[in-house]
This record gives structure tokens, sequence and C-alpha cells, in this order.
């Protein structure tokens, strides 16, 4: 065991500290005015400057440095470390003094063989977050998780790990917040005071001790700092925002379009469907299968007629199979991974004994690309990168199997938690190369740090359970603290039969969820909306409705996690971290889709919910009904509805329901305004589907909500609205009745029946050109163009 020792050395060269022990050497550097790298090394060893999870590392900035003799001072205009010399220990402080986050004295930073551990002083009433994909509460304080990619099938309420890497957390110290990721990618532990009362901390089986430290002071700048860092989503295509069915398996092709014609039949609005394993000969990765998918194109041609988009499965492993071309190719390439001896590594997963491609190659990635890009010119729209823990039926690969590792060559110790990530990478890029600048979608399951610029994530085989119901919110609440702001769990749950009132429960929670995917399990009940009954049926319908409607909110907070790593959905952490009931039991799972609209999960037998209302005034969504908080609620809920409040300040912006993202909107925009406090909104367009938005092919405009006006700015971008009237939905507002003209007055009866509560007030369309306006109660519409708009209300 080797303690880190006292600083013999030290100057400040190449933007950053440079500091020696007996034994090892230290950088430390600082990014920006909240963000400090530290790292630490044998001194036999050299700096690891290249990284997976931070392709484009920035560049390190001039430091203002104090030299106090017994230690070193960096100061930025918004955070304070400590360099303490004798021994080396670290100290991070808010300029204020308080700690947020300090090596233990007596510990510090220690290596056992080729083990490094980082012990930083348990705070009192020190709390943690984030992790990524980790069952147990939201604050993790007491508990202690490892990170090793693991087909977790059917896993537990508190199985760890599951299939996602992330040794990213938040921590709350004092009051403050501050988050830390170590950034290494070998097996690495967590530990937040579990069976001690004395320290926290992190750990890596190998590679070095780097990790990233950020000031917050709000979970919002530390994510906006760490997705500098390890990047952030593009735009995924709208269509994958729209609901997604998904089976294991539709099979054959008539099923699928029995499905998918189903959903047009029955009026619920839908986007996707999926292919799993049995739409490849005996499971073998880039086939179709020769009787149940003799002519792939045109089903898919059919699905594309019904407005479908086609998702197909991608497992990693490749079948050992004598003339099997991708195996024979495989093999003449030299794209697997391969035992130190030079023999390929055999493992087993669905199709029998497969050979697994590299993907920390850059030429396998392209070899793998490339058979992608021949399901794309299929008409395939999308992928489901599975399996690429790698799973081998619930072991895993020998330690042993060598990677390349981008030419450094490692073993599979060094790859494991990388590997999936990687496989997404090589899949989106592989589908990009020929997508003509159209966009993808890719889901996986297991991924890394940074792997949210390549894939969405779904949270793997859960059960249709209600706990699974109620952790499936936690795990989403997670990743999106975790910097993964496209995630969702397979509706319904995975394996198990779910229950009637267990598929309505959960379609109520995933339509405000990014990712809205139903999935389940061989063998289990038919679960598709309709499998279930007329009045679940309905209850799914008007869901998934409410889901269409409220896609111009989806979307706008996609584009914002875009631009500053913030997911759409957000744990009340977001928020309230200094509210201490959000982080009880009773609370937890709550979340909010953007800043304002907050959904209280529910388990499917609860007929009363109790909910916490956090500071400010809170509007019961279905009635308008207001409550100011903070405050705990007891509210009845009907076996159709789930207790859902919007926040005084709230701008949300809906369209009417459309079955298809390819089915034009009606050109009005709902704008759904919440009285009672000031708010903003950023509304973002683009024609959701090519990446012309990244040149200047957008519409972005920003709302400001004050006591008696809305602004409206001026178009931003060169992309047409597909909005042309706005009709301003007065939540809450009391304002003098106006002239009720009574012309053209329009009864809301088309939409979800949430929003028909306000449709007995009285609306009208007459108003003056100019730019003040006397409305009644209800709404008021108005032509849309790109210039800006003020309403002043009196
Ligand atoms: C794995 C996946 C599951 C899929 C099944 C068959 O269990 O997690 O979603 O349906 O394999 O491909």
């Amino acid at each position: 065991m080797e303690i880190i020792g006292d600083v013999t050395l030290w100057e400040f060269r190449e933007n950053a500290l440079h500091l020696t022990t007996s034994h090892a050497k230290m950088r430390i550097a600082q990014y920006n005015a909240s963000t400090f790298r530290v790292q630490a090394c044998k001194t036999s060893e050299t700096f690891q400057e290249t990284s997976y999870a931070c392709p484009e590392m920035p560049a390190s900035q001039e430091m203002r440095l104090t030299d106090l003799g017994g230690k070193l001072v960096a100061e930025t205009s918004f955070l304070r470390l400590i360099i303490q010399k004798k021994p080396f220990r670290l100290r991070f402080e808010t300029l204020a003094g308080d700690v947020l986050s300090e090596d233990d004295p007596g510990l510090g930073i220690i290596w056992e063989d080729r083990e490094v551990t980082n012990y930083k002083t348990l705070q009192p009433g020190e709390r943690f977050f984030g992790l990524g994909e980790k069952t147990g509460p939201l604050d993790r304080a007491g508990k202690q998780y490892r990170n090793w990619n693991t087909d977790a099938y059917a896993y537990g309420q508190n199985t760890d790990p599951l299939y996602v890497s992330c040794p990213f957390y938040m921590g709350m110290s004092h009051g403050n917040m501050y988050g830390i990721f170590l950034h290494n990618h070998w097996e690495t532990v967590f530990n937040f005071g579990a069976a001690n009362d004395r320290f926290s901390f992190f750990q890596a089986k190998g590679g070095q001790l780097d990790y990233f430290f950020f000031g917050g002071p709000k979970p919002a700048d530390i994510l906006r700092d760490y997705t500098a860092l390890t990047g952030r989503i593009k735009l995924p295509p709208m269509w994958s925002l729209g609901f997604q069915q998904c089976r294991y398996s539709y099979y054959p092709d008539t099923e699928v379009l029995r499905v998918a014609q189903t959903f047009r039949e029955k009026n619920i609005p839908a986007d996707v469907i999926y292919l799993d394993i049995h739409y490849m000969q005996d499971y073998k990765v880039f086939t179709w299968h020769d009787e149940k998918f003799p002519d792939p194109e045109s089903l898919i041609e059919k699905l594309k007629a019904l407005n479908f988009k086609v998702v197909v499965i991608l497992d990693p492993g490749v079948k050992i199979e004598k003339d099997y071309p991708v195996y024979e190719e495989g093999l003449a390439r030299d794209v697997f991974v391969k035992y130190p001896d030079g023999k390929p590594y055999s493992g087993a997963a669905w199709p029998g004994w497969c050979h697994f491609p590299d993907f920390t190659d850059a030429a396998v990635r392209l070899w793998w690309g490339d058979h992608v890009a021949g399901l794309v010119k299929q008409g395939v729209n999308g992928f489901w990168n599975d399996m690429n823990e790698p799973a081998v039926w619930g072991h895993h690969t020998p330690n042993l199997v060598g990677f390349a590792l981008e030419g450094k060559t490692g073993t599979h110790k060094e790859a494991h938690n990388i590997y999936g990530m990687q496989m997404s990478r090589a899949t989106k890029e592989g589908a990009e190369k020929v997508l003509d600048g159209e966009r993808t979608f890719i889901l996986t399951r297991a991924t890394f740090s940074g792997g949210q610029r390549d894939s969405a994530v779904w949270t793997g085989d859960n059960h249709a359970t209600d706990e699974h119901l109620m952790l499936g919110a936690r795990l989403v609440n997670s990743l999106g603290l975790s910097g993964f702001p496209f995630t969702g769990n397979d509706v319904g749950g995975f394996t198990g039969d779910a229950a009637r009132g267990l598929y309505r429960r959960w379609i109520a929670h995933a339509a405000f969820h990014p990712l809205m995917r139903a999935h389940s399990m061989i063998n289990s009940r038919q679960a598709e909306p309709w499998s279930f009954g007329e009045e679940d049926l309905e209850v799914a319908r008007n869901y998934i409705s409410l889901r269409y409607q409220l896609l111009p909110h989806l979307y706008s907070l996609l584009f914002e996690a875009t631009q500053n790593g913030i997911p759409p959905v957000r744990s009340l952490l977001f928020y309230y971290h200094d509210e201490w009931k959000i982080f009880t039991e009773a609370f937890e799972n709550q979340f909010l889709l953007g800043q304002h609209l907050m959904i209280c999960p529910v388990e499917s037998d609860a007929k009363l919910a109790r909910v916490y209302l956090p500071e400010g005034e809170w509007y019961q969504f279905l009635n308008d009904a207001t409550q100011t908080g903070p405050a705990e609620h007891l509210t009845e809920i009907q076996r159709d509805t789930i207790p859902i409040y919007v926040k005084a300040g709230a701008i949300l912006p809906l369209q009417n329901t459309i079955h298809h993202v390819d089915e034009p909107n009606d050109g009005l925009l709902r704008l759904h305004l919440y009285f009672g406090a000031e708010g903003s909104y950023t509304l973002y367009e683009d024609d959701g589907h090519t990446r012309a938005n990244e040149s200047n092919a957008f519409a972005k405009r920003r709302i400001d909500l004050k006591a008696d006006t809305v602004h409206m700015s001026g178009v931003e971008g060169d992309y047409k609205s597909r909005f042309t009237k706005v009709r301003f939905y007065l939540h809450g507002a009391s304002f003098s009745k106006g002239n009720s003209g009574g012309q053209g007055i329009e009864i809301l009866k088309e939409d979800f029946r949430f929003l028909n509560a306000i449709s007995n007030f009285d609306p009208y369309e007459d108003y003056p050109d100019t730019a003040k306006v006397v409305v009644g109660l209800g709404y008021l519409e108005l032509p849309l163009s790109g210039n800006p708009l003020t309403v002043q209300l009196s």
C-alpha cells in the first residue's frame, strides 16, 4: 500500500500545477471558474491524455495561485482549492469558506497494487446523487456502488451494477452542491459512507486517479460543466420522441404490419415499431430471416406508408458459422477480440457461440458501420444496440482478452465499460455515412459517461411490477442527473405479465419520459395498448395523445439539453435541493418535465396519493385548483389519472393531437400560461429530421410571462415555424372581462379531456390591432408571424 505522501516539488507550467511526492506525481488544472481537474499517478507513469468519455478535452486555463508556505491556494472567481503540501491533501471550498469536499486527513489518495482510491472526509449530513443508472434511493448516502456494465436480466430493487457505468456524482455538503467525475473507465467503486462513518471514497481498479471537480453551485451548473467535457446529445429525429412499440418479438412480417395497422385503426398515435431478434436468420447479425421476413424492403415500404419508422435490434456477437458472410469477413478482416495467443475469443449469446467485434478499433467500427449502412439502404430508420456489456449469458468476458483501445492495446478489464458505448458510436457513425444529413436514432443498453453523444438509453430488463414502475422513475431521474437526457424504461415492464391497472399507470407516467417505448418479453401476455380492454385502451390513447400534444415542449427541452446538458426530465433536486422532503422515500420519485410541469408517480392500486409541492404556487393540471408549497398534499386519484401539477410561471407549448410526426399539426400553437409568478421559456422548432438545424434552419423564440404581459420575441433562425396562430390559455388570470364579441368562438373539444378543464370559460377571438388587448377569461387567439408579439392583459 502506498499513501500519496508529502509534496517535495511543485511548479506551474503548461497551464497546470505539477507536484511531486516521493513516489507519485500530480497535475492540477483549471478549466473554468467552476471546474478543476486532478490527476495523480506513480512517478514512473505518464499522465493519461486521451479518453473515450471526453474526446475533445478543452484547454486548461491560467490559475490564480498563492503559495502560503504549508499550502498552495488556487482561487477562481467562484471556488477555492487549497492544496496542503505535507501530506498532500486537497480541500475544495466556496469563497465563503464552506467545505464542499476535502481529502480525509489520514488517508487522502492510496494505491494498493493497481487499485487507486481517493478518500474524502464525510461531511456532516452530506448527501450524494446521480452515478447514472443505479438502483436505490435518490440520496445515495450510506450506500456503495460498483461500475461494471452488467447484463442484469430481471434485476431487483437493489441490484448493482446494472448495464450503464457513469462514474459521475453530485454531492451536497453544508447546503452547497458540487460534482465529481472520476475520469476512468476501468471498474470503479463509489462509497458514500457505506459501513463507515468517516469517509466517502472513489476507487478505480486500474488506470489512473483522474477526476474533475465541479463547483456548482446548482445541479444545472454542474451538468453544464460536466457535459462541456463529456459532450451533449444532438437533436434526435422527432419520430423517436413519438410512441414506440416493441415486443420480443413481432414476427413474421405480416404480424408486424398488423400491429402497425392496428395503431392506425384504433386511432392511437405512434411512430415506431421494433424488430427484436426474430427478424434475423438464427439470430445472426446483419441477416434477415428467410421465411419470417422474406422481403424486408417491401415490409419497410408498407410500414412507411403507414407512417411507421422501423428500428431493428443489433447484438454485437457474430455467430461462428462457416459460410456466414459476416463471420467469414470478420475473420478475414481480423475484427474480433482475441486471447493473447491470437485465437479469437468465443462467448455464447442468442446466436450460440459468437466472436465479438473489437469496437475499440477504428477500423472495426468502420467495418461494422458499413453493415449498418447496408440496413439503412434497405430502409431501416434506427438501431437498438443490445447485449453490449458485452453479455455472455450472465457471465463476463475473460479478463485477459485483448482489445485495441485505439492502438494503445489493453485487456477486457480496461475495455469492458466502454464496449457498449463504442458499439453505439460505430452504429451511429455507420448509419450517418449514408443518411445524407438525415438523423438516425440509436438506443443502447450498455454505455458509459459520454455515451449521451451517441445514443438514447433504456434501463434494460425490468419487471411488470409497481416496484419497477417506481424504480423506473428513479432510474430515469438519476440518468438525467448524470448527463443522459434521452432515456426511458420498458413501458408495462419487460418480464412478467402486466396487470391491467399497471399497464394503464405505466403508460401515464411514461408519457412524460423522453423515451416512450413499450416492450415485453417473449411468452408474456401481449402488451399493446389494446391488449388490456377498452377502458385501458382509452387511457393509453389519452396519454399517448397528450404526449403528442406536448411534443413542442419535449422537443424544446431536448434542444436545451443540446445546449447545456440539462435533461428534459429533472429530479426535484434540480430546483429544490434545499427542501429536505424531496429526499424522503415518499417523494423522491417525483420529477419535472422541464422546470414547471411536475409528475408524481403513483402505484397502480393507489386511490389516494401523498405528494410534495415544493415552494411556490402549484396548479393541478387536471382542474387548475391551486395549492401553495412547500406542503404535503393528499390527492384523490382516479383509475385514469396520476397527480400532475404545473407551477405558476409556467409556459407550456402544446399542439393538437397528431397521430405521427409526419402529420402536420393544425398550425395553432396552444400556449398555456400559468399566472402567479414570472417565467420564461425558449420555444424551439426545426424540421425534426435533418441536420439543417446545425446551420440556421431552426425557429427559436423566447417567451416571457410577467404579471400582466406575455412577450414573444421575434423568431431567430431561418426555419418557417409550423405554427401560424397562437392561442394563449390563461390559467389563473383574473382580468376584467372585455368585449366578448362572440364571433368565431371555438369550443375546445378535440383535445385530451384534461385540457378541456378550462373550456367552460368564455373565449373570444375579437381583438384590436393595438398591442394592448383586453381579454376575457379563457383564451386569446392571435395570428403568429416571426415578429415580436406583446400582449398586455388588463
Ligand atoms: C435482452 C434485451 C431485451 C430483448 C431480448 C431479446 O434481454 O434486454 O430487451 O428483448 O434481449 O433480444
